[in-house]
């Protein structure tokens, strides 16, 4: 952490962003979902250090864990099978014991950091839309994609941004995140398969969102970016998809990849990220190149959030 800080401090100098990144009047809560039904593509790690990333750069931040294994929850220190953790379903379920997401907001020990855990209770929500949705009072199912959007607009007093970490499934959850979001993250490992079942997904997604936009929806989603991860540039035929996914997708990729390091899967081993551990527990240039890596491309996300704001 310390690490980043100074980091930060030299940038200060030559980058604007760092002095005023809190969003300002007539600039709208932002809330970013990492999604890929692929299992393992880098969603968790990708969510827990973006949001560590903007804390620590002085915004105010929501983690809303939405994958009922909790990989965040837990990487955040809270271990939902032992605690009877509330998750966001008490905020999302259709029955009279909803409550508020202020209620299942739990502090992490980052400043400026918060989280709403995620337990395998989480999983109801699949079963319980198309249920709502068939009911008598159908409307509360029909309209189920408002609610991680309501949800948060009880709070958007409090926080600038709101990571969403998503599950590796298409399901409700999902779609019901996407429609809160305004930034989406696709998390890619660039191997041929998870590139194949990557355009699976956006058919699915594109299936999907169409006809719920169709309904009235409204869709706030200003941006959507590829992010590759666990990049191994030495890897021939992963540096050959990546350059072949940059002539397809220019616009929408992040320039800037996030390597494969010992040092970040050391860490999640320990339950921390790169921002926690030590410095001196890695060997200096392991831990230094995938921190540069990590922070290049937080910090093109952090451009494009400002963006959203209309900043330069
Ligand atoms: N840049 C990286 N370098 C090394 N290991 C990584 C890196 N990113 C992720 N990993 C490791 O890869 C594994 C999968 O990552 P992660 O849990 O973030 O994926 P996920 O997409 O959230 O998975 P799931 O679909 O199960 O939710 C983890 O063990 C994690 O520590
Ligand atoms: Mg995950």
């Amino acid at each position: 952490m310390l690490e980043l800080r100074d980091y930060l401090e030299a940038n200060k100098k030559s980058d604007k962003r760092y002095y005023v990144p809190r969003r300002r009047e007539g600039e709208p809560m932002q809330v970013v979902s990492v999604v890929n039904f692929k299992g393992g593509s880098g969603k968790t790690t990708t969510a827990a250090h973006l949001a560590q990333y903007l804390a620590l750069t002085g915004h105010r931040v929501l983690a809303v864990d939405l994958d009922p294994q909790a990989s965040l929850t837990s990487l955040f220190g809270i271990q939902p099978e032992l605690d009877d953790t509330a998750s966001l379903y008490e905020a999302l379920r259709f029955d009279d014991e909803r409550k508020s997401i202020a209620d299942v907001i739990q502090p992490t020990n980052i400043p400026g950091l918060d989280v709403v855990p995620a337990s395998l209770v989480l999983q109801e929500y699949e079963y319980d839309v198309p249920l709502a949705i068939s009911s008598k009072k159908g409307e509360d199912g029909r309209l189920f994609y408002m609610r991680i959007a309501s949800a948060l607009k009880q709070v958007d007093e409090r926080y600038d941004v709101v990571v969403i970490d998503c599950p590796p499934q298409l399901g409700y959850l999902t779609i019901t995140a996407l429609m809160a979001s305004t930034g989406i993250l696709i998390t890619i490992h660039p191997q041929m398969l998870d590139i194949m079942s990557m355009s699976q997904f956006l058919m699915m997604l594109g299936g999907i969102m169409g006809p719920v936009a169709e309904a009235g929806a409204e869709m706030r989603v200003q941006w959507f970016r590829y992010l590759i991860t666990r990049f191994e540039p030495t890897d021939i035929p992963q540096a050959q998809m990546v350059g072949f996914m940059q002539s397809m997708f220019a616009q929408q990729m992040l320039r800037n990849h996030v390597l494969k390091s010992t040092a970040i899967s050391d860490a999640s081993i320990k339950k921390q990220t790169l921002y926690e551990v030590e410095r001196g527990g890695f060997v200096r240039s392991t831990y230094d190149r995938a921190m540069e890596s990590l922070n290049a491309a937080n910090g093109e996300i952090v451009d494009l959030i400002h963006g959203a704001w209309g900043r330069k």
